[in-house]
């Protein structure tokens, strides 16, 4: 094997980005960043490559980590996609920084814009049916720079970005250890165990038939998108509420953060349900 894709993924953008960049290059192994990163090391690739989302203009916490923790051929030519819906922010920077530290840097870094999944806050934006198309287009592009081995800079935060991102987004980072409170289970729910299997973080796990969140949510979505019988809702009561108010001057999402029952939802219609479950292809 010549290549190997680490991806993290909530509703799919991601993995359809890794498929699609594997399927060019050929020969390739992708890589949940759900897995135990010692396990499957970078170490015997010539060609390292990223692929996650962006959560609150930066890179997912759990991606971070598990690139921190990852062993990287030192001459491998590395690349890095994030995957954004507008905002990529320090996304790239986070990423560069982390390999910085272990001698390593990014040699191609490129941004595709997708839909917004965030599906507590709003609906998938802008319409699937006009953005996927876009996406769909940029990465098949990305994909044979990458295939070439382009050099490219990764993308940057503009300075507005970086003079905000203190005050508008790290807060976020301190709600992670209660993003996951608001979630409710109704009755429909039947335990199949489908939203223990999709999640990227390990955070769900069955407890007597009943979905319990263990409290290291990155609220990707994929639970809730993937749930056959829509059992997940996301609520903020009680202590909840007082705790999430009390931050909501630094963090305004929250205060409309929900999931009405007739709220749309969004998966990549690439992915299933059953590709989000698998660790590697
Ligand atoms: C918790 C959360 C935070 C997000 N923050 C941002 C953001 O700061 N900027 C942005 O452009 N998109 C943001 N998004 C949208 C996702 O980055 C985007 O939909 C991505 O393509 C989802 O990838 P996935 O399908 O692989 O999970 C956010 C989504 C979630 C769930
Ligand atoms: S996916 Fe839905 S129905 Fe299945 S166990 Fe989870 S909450 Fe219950
Ligand atoms: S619990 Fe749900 S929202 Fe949180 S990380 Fe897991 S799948 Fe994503």
């Amino acid at each position: 094997m010549n290549a190997r894709i680490y991806y993290f993924t909530g509703t799919g953008n991601s993995m359809r980005a890794a498929r699609v960049i594997a399927a060019k290059l050929g020969d390739t192994q992708i890589v949940s960043m759900r897995t135990n990163p010692a396990d499957t090391p970078a170490t015997d690739v010539d060609v390292v490559g990223f692929v996650f989302p962006v959560y609150h203009w930066t890179m997912p916490e759990h991606a971070a980590k598990f690139v921190e923790q990852l062993d990287i051929n030192p001459n491998a030519y590395i690349f890095a996609v994030a995957m954004p819906s507008f905002i990529c922010g320090i996304a790239c920077e986070r990423l560069a920084e982390i390999l910085s530290a272990k001698g390593l840097k990014i040699d191609y870094g490129n941004l595709v814009y997708s839909v917004a999944n965030y599906v507590i806050v709003y609906p998938p934006f802008p319409s699937p049916k006009l953005r996927v198309p876009k996406t769909e287009k940029k990465l098949k592009l990305i994909a044979a720079e990458i295939a070439d081995r382009k050099k490219r800079e990764y993308p940057k935060a503009s300075r507005f970005i970086k003079n905000r991102i203190d005050k508008v987004m790290i807060p976020y980072m301190e709600l992670q250890k209660y993003a996951d409170n608001p979630f409710t289970i109704s009755d429909e729910c039947i335990s199949c165990g489908l939203c223990s299997r999709v999640c990227p973080c390990g955070n769900l796990t069955l407890e007597n038939g009943k979905p319990t969140f263990h409290h290291h949510c990155s609220n990707c979505m994929a639970c809730v998108v993937n749930c056959p019988k829509r059992a997940i809702g996301y609520n903020i009561t009680g202590e909840d509420k007082k705790l999430l108010n009390a931050m909501s001057s630094k963090t305004p999402l929250v205060k409309i953060m929900g999931l009405p029952k007739k709220r749309k939802l969004y998966r990549n219609p690439f992915i299933t349900a059953s590709d989000l479950c698998k660790n590697q292809e």
